[in-house]
């Protein structure tokens, strides 16, 4: 299968390296073979018809942090990469953009009208324009996949959509922000403030220097309008979201918390329609109750009760369990 790579930070350059650690694995369990096309960044597009050297691809990443150098590689756009390459599956991996969605709302259009699947972990198109992209998907008659935009290598929309699909899914739970949990959970574990673990997490990397998204609530709501869609059926978008964040929790409102047997997490949940992203009291020895910067979403289901799946939320390599499992599972589709 001939796939295109757009965005190669921290993501695209994990794909990489899973294919390339993968590359015998996938053929003989799957018989996929992969090869990567062209991979854009935003200094241009590099293009090989037989497949580029993804180790090379990697080097020039590392070595320049620009792919234009790759040998014959061209300023060429994602959306002229996408138009005018040929392949059969597009992986977006631009950065989030929860204002216009873009670039990856264009790239993603573009793969669905050149008639490519696309599998993404870019949120913000789908938290904006979930229903025009699921449509334009299949008007275009091409899969679409995202399991990597909500919680990284945590399984849950496939788990939901593929494995309960007997079940109807009423409410969702969870944790879907790593880092405000790590923070959450130190100034719990430790009676610091929000400024002092914060300060640390940035320093650590594991916060980002510009944090708004994360513990405003931004970020956990994204991806709990992309749950309410892909599992509930709900049309909902991002301004749909009522949204409160966790920076004026106190180390005495953890600890009057604590005391009385719970701790204040960040909770995204859905429930008859309402979306809500909000700190909540969680007994501590409730499933929701995860340390560090785990995520954790709780399914109320018709049928199985309640299921929770905890796992990873980011990671350059632990993301790719999820991208992995949508290109796999396209493949299976098509092949037939
Ligand atoms: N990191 C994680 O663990 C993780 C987990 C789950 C989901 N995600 C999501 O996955 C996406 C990628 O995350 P990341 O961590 O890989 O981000 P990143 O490291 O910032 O990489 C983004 C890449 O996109 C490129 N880019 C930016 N604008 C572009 C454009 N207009 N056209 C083509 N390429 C463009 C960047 O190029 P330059 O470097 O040249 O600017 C860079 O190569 C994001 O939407 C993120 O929310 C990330």
């Amino acid at each position: 299968m001939r796939i295109q790579i757009i965005g190669f930070g921290v993501i695209g350059q994990g794909l990489a390296r899973v294919l390339l650690r993968k590359e015998e694995e996938l053929r003989q369990r799957y018989g996929l073979e992969v090869s990567v096309v062209s991979i854009t960044d935003i200094s241009g597009t590099a293009h090989a018809e037989e497949g580029l050297d993804l180790r090379k691809a990697l080097s020039v990443a590392r070595e320049t942090g620009a792919i234009v150098n790759y040998p014959g590689a061209k300023e060429m756009s994602g959306v002229e990469a996408i138009e005018e390459i040929e392949a059969e599956l597009v992986v977006e991996a631009t950065p989030s953009n929860i204002k216009t969605g873009e670039p990856g709302l264009s790239h993603m259009l573009a793969g669905f009208k050149a008639g490519k699947h696309v599998v993404t972990s870019n949120k913000g198109p789908l938290a904006l324009k979930y229903r025009q992209l699921v449509s334009e998907a299949e008007r275009n008659n091409v899969e679409f996949r995202f399991e990597a935009s909500v919680g990284g290598a945590m399984p849950v929309i496939n788990l939901a959509r593929e494995t309960l699909s007997g079940d109807r899914i009423t409410a969702i739970e969870g944790i879907l922000n790593g880092t405000t949990n790590y923070i959450l959970s130190r100034m719990t574990r430790e009676g610091l403030s929000f400024e002092h673990v914060l300060r640390e997490a940035q320093e650590l990397g594991y916060a980002e220097t510009d944090p708004t998204y994360d513990i405003e609530g931004i970020d956990t709501a994204s991806k709990l309008v992309i749950l309410a869609n892909a599992i509930m059926g709900i049309d909902a978008t991002f301004s749909d979201v009522k949204i409160r964040g966790i920076t004026r929790i106190t180390p005495e409102a953890i600890r009057l918390a604590k005391e009385r047997g719970y701790v204040i997490k960040l909770i995204g949940e859905v429930k008859n329609s309402h979306l809500e992203v909000s700190p909540r009291l969680v007994p501590e020895t409730h499933p929701l109750n995860v340390d560090g910067a785990l995520n954790v979403a709780m399914l109320h289901c018709d049928v199985a009760g309640e299921v929770t799946v905890v796992g990873k939320g980011a990671g350059a390599i632990e993301t790719q369990s999820a991208i992995l499992s949508d290109i796999i599972a396209i493949w299976k589709k098509v092949k037939g």
